[in-house]
């Protein structure tokens, strides 16, 4: 592997999900492997998962590592390329990620969209403009359209906890009150499009997400329909694809709670984090036996030493 950008980086999915399992049995058993690598690690936006699993992954296989918040730390960082710079800019992302990149081994960034521009969003022009000028491996940390981190982790989890071969996932919108990126969903439905498991995403109209990503899933507007039969039931709020970034409703209906999750096949609920309780899941929900959310998180870590270790294999 040479960059983790989004899933068209994984030849073997299996083989991947299989190695962070067995970085999980044995998460020291190669601190040879990052020896004298530096690990670098750049933020434009609020983490903590992705921050200290990705931290503790690098450490774990002996990396030196660094970490920045670009937001509140770097240079404001102009993007588009032939500007005259005598705006409110100091830095252009083009020496910015050169640099970086100078004192780094890997990289792993995370840039979320403007919600405002769906077109340069959906170009990625952030991370694409590091892949160009930084000159090392890049590990995509959430940008604007994916976040592969958090769908490795995601099909992993799966894998460890699933009773039946190919079960019934369903990828549920919640309400929210702010409008939040597409990325954790385009992103879980790109890889729930590459297992044999059965997927579909329940969305109210309006939200469908584009179809590059949703891609053969069977997609359902009424969320009793989605939930029957679901061996798990995977939320997110996303805002609108097709009316860009907007907030088109707030029905309490989609909100994950006891009364739905009884249709289902003892589902387990699944949520990247991090998530407002009694708005996107109820407390019943996230504090059963069937949240699996604080496992997800935890498995983050050992994701992420799979993704650097296969880089780090291909030297
Ligand atoms: N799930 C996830 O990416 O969490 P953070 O935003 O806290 O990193």
């Amino acid at each position: 592997m040479k960059h983790f950008l989004n899933i068209h980086d994984v030849k073997d999915l299996n083989a991947l999900v299989q190695e962070a399992l067995k970085c999980k049995k044995t998460p020291k058993a190669n601190r040879k492997l990052g020896k004298n690598k530096t690990l670098g690690l750049i933020f434009m936006n609020p983490s903590l998962r992705t921050r200290l699993s990705t931290q503790k992954a690098g450490i774990n296989l002996g990396m030196d590592v660094m970490v920045m918040n670009f937001a509140g730390e770097g240079w404001a960082l102009e993007t588009e390329e032939g500007v005259i710079m005598n705006g409110d800019k100091a830095e252009h992302i083009i020496e910015a990620a050169a640099v970086v990149g100078s004192y780094c081994d890997i990289i792993g960034l995370r840039s979320f969209p403007t919600l405002k521009d769906r077109a340069l969003d959906y170009s990625d022009h952030v991370i694409n403009a590091f892949v160009k000028y930084a000159g090392v491996p890049i590990v995509n940390l959430e940008s604007a359209t994916v976040h592969p981190c958090q769908s490795l982790t995601d099909v992993m989890t799966i894998e460890e906890t699933k009773s039946r071969k190919k079960p019934r996932v369903v990828l549920t919108w919640a309400p929210h009150p702010r409008a939040l990126p597409q990325s954790v969903a385009n992103s879980f439905a790109e890889w729930m499009n590459r297992t044999d498991y059965e997927f579909i995403i329940a969305n109210p109209e309006g939200y469908d997400l584009a179809k590059e990503f949703a891609g053969k899933a069977q997609i359902v507007h009424n969320p009793e329909e989605a939930y029957k039969g679901a061996d798990y039931i995977y939320a997110k709020n996303w805002s609108s694809y097709e009316d860009y970034g907007q907030i088109l409703l707030q029905d309490e209906n989609w909100m994950v709670d006891e009364r739905k999750m009884n249709l289902t096949n003892n589902a387990k609920f699944m949520h990247c984090l991090p998530v407002r309780r009694n708005v996107v899941v109820s407390d019943a929900v996230i504090d059963s036996k069937h949240a699996l959310v604080i496992r997800e998180a935890a498995n983050r870590e050992f994701a992420a030493q799979a993704v650097l270790k296969q880089i780090l294999n291909n030297g």
